[in-house]
């Protein structure tokens, strides 16, 4: 049997870090997809990335073989497929492939759209009927491998796709986009970062000075409810202006740098509607919309200055079973 599946990426469009303090968060899934494929194996387990040229030999829960960072960045993986195994029948060894056209670390949600993509087809391989929600909530067990304590914004998009406003201690609801004139541009400064230390030093950086900082958390969950109508509405104008604000809330705890101002100040000057850092800054990357007819101009500009630009759009299609051989 092969089961493929895949799931797609996503950028925070508004509302990240101020989203830790549970004030809510706006996220749009993007038209780049994880891949995952399982299929019958030999004897053991097996786990492959093909963009981390990483792979990992497990049987019985011991470790046989590895190679590049093996089990550490597919440790989750195992995990995902531990846990759905325990529910099923079907006991058979597998091979799982990852393919992605996500690029990793790039605060795209690349480790959730995978999470996501491989329990969808683990589950489907195991013959187990499980729902969207199950899907989300496994993935978010993985994700908490990776990334410690995360929000649960990235499984949840890359699960149900489209968009989605976010509040921790409440979940999400999903929102009614019409944005399929917008382009979403990205681009990546090149500079990497960890998410967990960008959220410590904001984190510092609010326990110190909680008066000043702490009307500037609910501006961000206004924000991001004005945006949220914003995608409804299809007021692309109004998201953009919104996204500029907050890129200003960004900068102000701390998580810009020249770099980044430059890549935001460039798409803004070449027409962008709205540009802003996406994620959790201190590097990684922007975000701008434009209309559609607009795009091009801004992704010219910005390859001058930035390492990498990606032109994208949001997409409905959530996870998805997209091919079963017998
Ligand atoms: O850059 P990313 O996709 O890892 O975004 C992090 C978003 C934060 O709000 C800073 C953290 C979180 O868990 O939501």
């Amino acid at each position: 049997m092969r089961v493929t599946a895949s799931a797609p990426g996503k950028v925070i469009l508004v509302g990240e870090h101020f989203v830790v303090e549970n004030e809510p968060a706006v996220a749009l899934a993007i038209n780049l997809r994880a891949l995952v494929t399982v299929e019958d194996n030999e004897g053991s387990d097996v786990f492959y990335s093909k963009n981390l040229g990483a792979f990992v030999e497990v049987k019985e829960g011991r470790v046989l073989k590895g190679a590049g960072d093996g089990f550490e960045v597919l440790r989750p993986l195992v995990k995902i497929a531990d846990i759905l195994r325990q529910y099923s029948s079907v006991k058979k060894p597998f091979k799982l492939t990852v393919n992605s056209s996500i690029p990793p670390a790039s605060g795209m949600g690349s480790s959730a759209a995978v999470s996501v993509a491989a329990c969808a087809a683990l589950s489907r391989f195991f013959n187990l009927d499980i729902g969207l929600d199950d899907i989300s909530k496994i993935a978010y067990e993985a994700e908490k491998i990776v990334h410690g304590k995360p929000s649960g914004i990235d499984n949840t998009i890359s699960t149900y796709a489209g968009a989605i406003i976010y509040r921790k201690s409440e979940g999400f609801i999903r929102l009614d986009i019409q944005i399929d004139s917008a382009a979403v541009i990205i681009a990546d400064s090149g500079i990497p970062r960890r998410t967990g230390e960008m959220v410590k030093q904001v984190r510092d950086l609010k326990k110190r000075y909680p008066e000043v900082l702490d009307p500037l958390y609910h501006a961000a969950g206004h924000l991001s409810i004005e945006a949220a109508r914003a995608l409804e509405e299809g007021d692309l104008w109004k998201l953009g202006e919104l996204m500029n604000i907050n890129h200003g809330l960004l900068s102000a705890i701390g998580v810009s740098n020249m770099k980044l101002e430059e890549l935001v100040y460039t798409a803004r000057r070449a027409g962008a509607l709205g540009a802003k850092i996406t994620g959790a800054g201190g590097g990684g990357c922007i975000i701008a919309i434009a209309y559609k007819k607009k795009a091009d101009d801004i992704a010219r500009a910005l390859k001058k200055v930035a390492s990498r630009v990606y032109v994208l759009e949001a997409t409905r299609k959530g996870v998805s079973i997209d091919e079963v051989v017998s």
